[in-house]
């Protein structure tokens, strides 16, 4: 197989008779980051849904060669697509262990023989907790006990239990103070870098993203208006300005 990991060209989605995504077309090399920044409303949360089988798609998004188009949720989790949605969807009444333990839940139809299946959930469970240390502390409580920041590293956390080849995070910042999304996204691009997991990051908070991303994607009313290296997207402080309403230049090295 020639070309991307993920490679996503002409994908239509939408609800209904409401067209959101109007045929936008975009790659992510194995093991990279990728970001898609823009404004409320642009699609974002629509292209990942479409990605992940939760919302029906047109065109072609192939992940190491295979489409996913057409396919289930549970069937693209088994193929290794990781989704955290927006509003994060953990269970709070559930411990945060218990929360963890659901997200090996579909790797166990692999059809691995339950003993050596529990052995490589606890490694997972302790490979998590390598990278969130405050989820060990808190393994025994409640979800719903959690700041919004914890409930975000359980979410993503969840999802890292599938071990994934494809992490999606829809705006994983959102309601976080700026230095807790620092040290998520510090830790997500962990995870990326020790694991060579391939990630897509929608964010509105574009500075962010740009530091931990290696591609970027601007989409407006479902359509990508710019893409290129992070680097090049953050430093063209008139593009960033227009499109993504930060002030790039004022920021720098900040
Ligand atoms: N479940 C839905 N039903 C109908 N329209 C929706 C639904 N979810 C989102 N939309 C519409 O689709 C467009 C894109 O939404 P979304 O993908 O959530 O944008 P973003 O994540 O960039 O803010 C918006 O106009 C929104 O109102
Ligand atoms: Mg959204």
């Amino acid at each position: 197989m020639t070309g991307a990991f993920l490679e996503v060209s002409d994908l239509h989605a939408g609800y209904g008779q409401a067209r959101v995504l109007h045929g936008i077309g975009f790659s992510v090399g194995r093991g990279e980051i990728c970001a898609i920044l823009g404004p409320n409303g642009a699609g974002k949360t629509t292209t990942l849904r479409a990605l992940s089988g939760m919302v029906k798609g047109r065109g072609s998004v192939t992940l190491d060669g295979v489409q996913l188009l057409g396919r289930l949720p549970e069937q693209t989790a088994r193929l290794g697509v990781a989704h955290v949605p927006q509003g994060r969807g953990t269970f709070n009444d559930l411990t945060v262990e218990e929360n963890l333990r659901v997200g090996a839940y579909l790797r166990h139809r692999r059809g691995r023989r339950a003993r050596s299946e529990r052995v490589a959930v606890a490694a997972d469970l302790e490979r998590v907790y390598g990278y969130f240390p405050k989820l060990r502390e808190r393994s025994r409580q409640a979800a719903g006990s959690l700041s919004g920041g914890e409930q975000q590293m359980l979410a993503i956390g969840r999802a890292l239990m599938l071990r994934p080849a494809l992490l999606l995070l829809d705006e994983p910042s959102l309601g976080l103070a700026p230095l807790v999304t620092r040290e998520l996204f510090r830790i997500v691009r962990t995870v990326n870098e020790e694991e060579r997991t391939t990630v897509v990051v929608v964010e509105q908070n574009a500075q962010l993203a740009l530091d931990i991303a290696h591609q970027a994607h601007v989409l407006e009313s479902g359509r990508l208006v710019l893409s290129g290296p992070a680097d090049q997207i953050r430093q063209d402080g008139q593009v960033a300005e227009v499109y993504l309403g930060i002030s790039v230049q004022a920021r720098k090295g900040g």
